[in-house]
């Protein structure tokens, strides 16, 4: 009766485990971008993003891109309601697990029901050579139907079928 007791609880435990860590994952996923460093947030060099790459200031919660040798600080934060929208290495697009809202390498609008394309802070140069993102300056992303890129995805969706 004592064992049974004992694999019953360890069942019991099991389960409040695997439900504690998929509430995690889901929360941790899916929640609102909340407020990163506010002012000027201290990046990398310029030479550190990729051309036509993609790189996660988390401090500033902000993506910098390079295409063509120009610098883009895209907001992480979706134009809809607000999820952090991840970087889909194998679409090369970002891709809102939320409600399905789409955004080209430069944040440009392609689908969904968000509003408009990724909002954009300043970035420049800064006297030590690296880069600085002003998150006080936000700037509305392109409205939709702006395709500046014009890049198909070049692979499969992360988040097809998640949502
Ligand atoms: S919050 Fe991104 S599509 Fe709704």
């Amino acid at each position: 009766m004592q064992r049974r007791n004992f694999l019953s609880n360890l069942w019991k435990g099991a389960v409040t485990l695997i439900a504690a860590a998929g509430a995690w994952t889901t929360w941790d996923l899916l929640r609102p971008v909340s407020a990163g460093a506010t002012g000027r947030v201290r990046a990398v060099s310029p030479d550190a993003v990729p051309e036509g790459g993609v790189i996660e200031i988390r401090a500033a919660r902000a993506y910098l891109v390079k295409i063509d040798d120009q610098i883009t600080a895209i907001s992480e934060k979706c134009t809809h309601l607000g999820c952090r929208v991840p970087y889909c290495d194998s679409s090369s697009q970002f891709e809102c697990p939320c409600h399905g809202s789409v955004f080209n390498r430069l944040g440009e609008f392609q689908a969904g029901p968000a509003p408009r394309g990724l909002d954009r802070y300043a970035v420049e140069v800064g006297e030590d050579g690296l880069l600085y993102i002003d998150t006080d300056t936000l700037e509305d992303g392109p409205a939709p139907g702006v395709d500046t890129l014009n890049e198909p995805p070049t692979g499969p969706s992360c988040t097809e079928g998640s949502h």
